[in-house]
């Protein structure tokens, strides 16, 4: 006997990256940032009170909506804040799909993007990118005959960390259907040189979403907070209809509030973590492990099937010296690792290992 919907119990659940408590671990296996986030961040928990904690938060978090505004240049209606990105994948969902419709996938992607469409009862129209893990050119066709209601590109994707440029964005923009939502999560490590900005669509695109979080960039993966951008009239019906009625808590809003206020913290992170993902493509290409031309703060490499006998078992060596990478054991991606980018330290010892492993 079970309680649960139909597609509830046929569908599987998301499976996070492992969660190591040691500290003694090298974790490179779920795209954290290497750096903590910085004192006068961390500092505002100090400035929380029983007092503020006995009341309910701000509904609409409008002090963190107003300096993300700022910082992205547009107005505060463009702003959704949620519980990290997660939450905004599932409200957009909630919002612009109805159940028993389709959403459409670059593949490959993000693994929980086909979980919350079985919940909500949603197909997913599962388009493969090229070989160079490109778009397809026929991708809004594919998602035009499909008759997808929400579209989900990453950018820079994940797992290849792979850019699909602002000029592509737009005219798949104008070609679909429905919604596009572009999920941003690691976009905070694109380089400045490559003048990347697909917010600038949001204004005569009222079909696009922007997913961003705190999560990566700003070092808050422990915090959950993430936001959406678009069109106010796109954001409006997840802002003031589908959302949780106190959907962030009053020490996340602090907390994010502050990481955005103080962003020049977290940007050079971001500058320390390209400079290191230019070293550990420089020096894995030396092994003859090649990356894909990552704009994130992972790189996705291709292990020789003589390299320490392929990915798989490569994944298992590096995990038992205490070195965590991601290995998925999926179609295109058997032969390869998910490495996040590290320390400094953390990324030498990763290259020591396989130095030893390759002798
Ligand atoms: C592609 C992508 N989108 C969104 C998220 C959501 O991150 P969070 O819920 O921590 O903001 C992740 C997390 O790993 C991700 O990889």
């Amino acid at each position: 006997m079970t309680y649960e919907r139909e597609n509830i119990a046929n569908m599987h659940g998301y499976i996070p990256g492992e969660q190591p408590d040691s500290p003694d671990i090298i974790k490179l296996n779920t795209n954290e940032n290497p750096y903590s986030a910085p004192d006068p961040v961390i500092e505002t928990l100090r400035h929380i009170t029983g007092e503020m904690l006995r009341k309910y938060p701000p509904p609409t978090a409008n002090d963190f909506r107003q300096v993300a505004a700022q910082t992205h240049e547009v107005a505060s209606d463009n702003i959704i804040p949620t519980n990290a990105g997660d939450e905004l994948l599932r409200l957009a969902i909630t919002t612009f799909v109805e159940p028993g419709a389709t959403i459409a996938v670059a593949e490959p992607s993000y693994s929980l993007y086909p979980v919350l469409a079985a919940a909500h009862g949603a197909g997913v129209l599962e388009i493969q990118r090229n070989d160079d893990w490109s778009l397809p050119r026929n991708l809004a066709q594919q998602i035009s005959d499909g008759g997808a209601q929400l579209t989900l590109i990453v950018n820079p994707n994940a797992p290849t960390g792979t850019l699909t440029s602002v000029a592509d964005l737009k005219e798949l923009a104008e070609a679909i259907p429905g919604v596009l939502l572009i999920d941003e999560a690691y976009v905070d490590f694109v380089d400045p040189d490559q003048g990347y900005d697909a917010i600038q669509l949001i204004g005569d695109h009222p079909n696009v979403l922007i997913l961003r979080t705190l999560s990566k960039g700003y070092s808050l993966a422990g915090l959950r907070f993430g936001y959406g951008i678009g069109h106010a009239d796109l954001i409006s019906p997840m802002l003031t209809k589908t959302r949780d009625s106190y959907n962030t808590d009053l020490v996340s809003q602090k907390i994010a509030t502050a990481a955005l206020t103080h962003r020049p913290f977290a940007q050079k992170t971001w500058e320390a973590v390209r400079q290191e993902r230019d070293r550990m493509v420089r020096e894995l290409h030396a092994f003859g492990i090649l990356t894909t031309d990552s704009h994130a703060n992972f790189v996705l490499a291709t292990i020789p099937g003589d390299f320490a006998g392929g990915a798989a078992n490569l994944y298992q060596t590096l995990k038992q010296r205490g070195i965590f990478v991601r290995y998925f054991d999926l179609d295109r991606l058997g032969d390869k690792l998910r490495i996040t980018i590290g320390t400094p330290d953390q990324n030498t010892a990763l290259l020591n290992a396989l130095k030893e492993l390759a002798t």
